[in-house]
């Protein structure tokens, strides 16, 4: 990132529900910290840049410091030029009765011109997150439209999914977020994801040996993995402030590093045997501006098994996406 001028951060899908709780933690230095000041270039549909134009009259009501500039676009080319990091959020979120996986066909459509508009254009180091949903397979579409963008800069957003698997198991067990260390989800951004409790910490002890194993296997794994669903059918709207939180989780501790395993989609190296290429969450560690996969845990058979399952259904996404002609 540039040095001394404002960052340029692209958010797709400004106007939208996500759109609105996270432009104003960006604009206020939540993302990138309170000594960078950030030039918000927002991408939004034709029919919704008026909308994206009044939360802009509000950010710009919030005079925030930080904030240096706005701007509007409905052309991708235009909206990532020089983007240096790029916020992919504009999909359409699912509806109730809809799988995440629903959503493939429509918003695919949507991430092979913007990977090229990204390849084409976005600073040489961007770091891209993609929210929008299935967002392993939005961001695997990307990574193929975006041949010179290098893999490790492409990621989706598993954090949400981590988030929920530590706030559940801390309320489980009656103790503070704080106390629950490197809990991290395997997979798809999906009900087959797995929350690994067998590498997870509470105090010195592993967190698995806290729970018993039918909570764990039985409502535990399915709540976190079901857990959107649940907001969705009790707001009638998919989860949004939870949603701008974590994705400023991931890019902040993707850019200024953190303690800890983190839960990233990333392309996969193989590690594990996970099918590479695929863009599956794994443990990461990150410092220094980049990440790197955690090597050496234990994967016992539980947990291989539960990986296999949510890694299959990325390789059906993929296959699914291959016959689109999006990758
Ligand atoms: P929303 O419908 O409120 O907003 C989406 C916005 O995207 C709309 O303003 C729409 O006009 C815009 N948009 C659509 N196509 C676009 C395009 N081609 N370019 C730019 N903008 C475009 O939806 P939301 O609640 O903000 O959710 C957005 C996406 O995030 C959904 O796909 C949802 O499923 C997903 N999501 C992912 C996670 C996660 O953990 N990965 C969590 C929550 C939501
Ligand atoms: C979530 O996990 O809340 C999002 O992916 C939205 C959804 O459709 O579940």
């Amino acid at each position: 990132m540039s040095e001394g001028s404002a960052v340029k951060v692209a958010v797709t899908g400004a106007a939208g529900q996500i759109g609105y709780a996270l432009l104003f933690r960006i604009a206020s230095g939540q993302l990138l910290g309170p000594d960078t000041k950030v030039a918000l270039k927002l991408l939004e549909i034709p029919q919704a840049v008026k909308a994206a134009e009044g939360t802009t009259l509000e950010l710009i009501d919030c005079a925030y410091p930080l904030l240096e500039s706005v701007d509007i676009y409905d052309d991708p080319a235009q909206a990532f030029d020089g983007a240096e990091i790029a916020l992919l959020v504009g999909a359409r979120p699912r509806s109730k009765g809809m799988e995440r996986a629903d959503l493939l066909e429509a918003n695919g459509q949507i991430f092979k011109p913007q990977g090229e508009a990204l390849n084409a254009g976005a600073a040489k180091d961007v770091k891209i997150l993609v929210v929008g949903n299935p967002a392993n397979t939005n961001a695997l579409i990307l990574a193929a439209n975006a041949p010179d963008i290098p893999a490790a800069q492409i990621t989706a957003m598993t954090r949400l999914d981590q988030n929920r698997a530590v706030a559940l198991l801390a309320q489980k067990l009656a103790i503070g977020v704080e106390e629950v260390a490197d809990l991290v989800v395997w997979g798809n951004h999906s009900p087959s994801m797995f929350p690994d409790l067998f590498n997870a910490t509470v105090g010195a002890k592993p967190a698995v040996e806290l729970v018993d194993m039918e909570w764990y296997e039985q409502e535990y794994i399915p709540r976190v993995g079901k857990r959107g669903a649940e907001v969705l059918n009790a707001r009638g709207a998919s989860s949004a402030a939870s949603a701008a939180n974590a994705a400023i989780d991931h890019v902040r501790d993707w850019v200024h590093g953190a303690e800890g395993l983190r839960s990233m989609a990333v392309a996969s190296d193989g590690s594990y045997g996970i099918a590479e290429g695929i863009i599956s969450s794994f443990p990461v560690r990150v410092s220094g501006g980049a990440y790197e996969i955690e090597q050496g845990l234990e994967v016992g058979d539980f947990a291989q098994a539960k990986i296999d399952a949510t890694v299959k259904e990325l390789t059906e996404e993929r296959a699914a996406v291959e016959k689109l002609g999006l990758i």
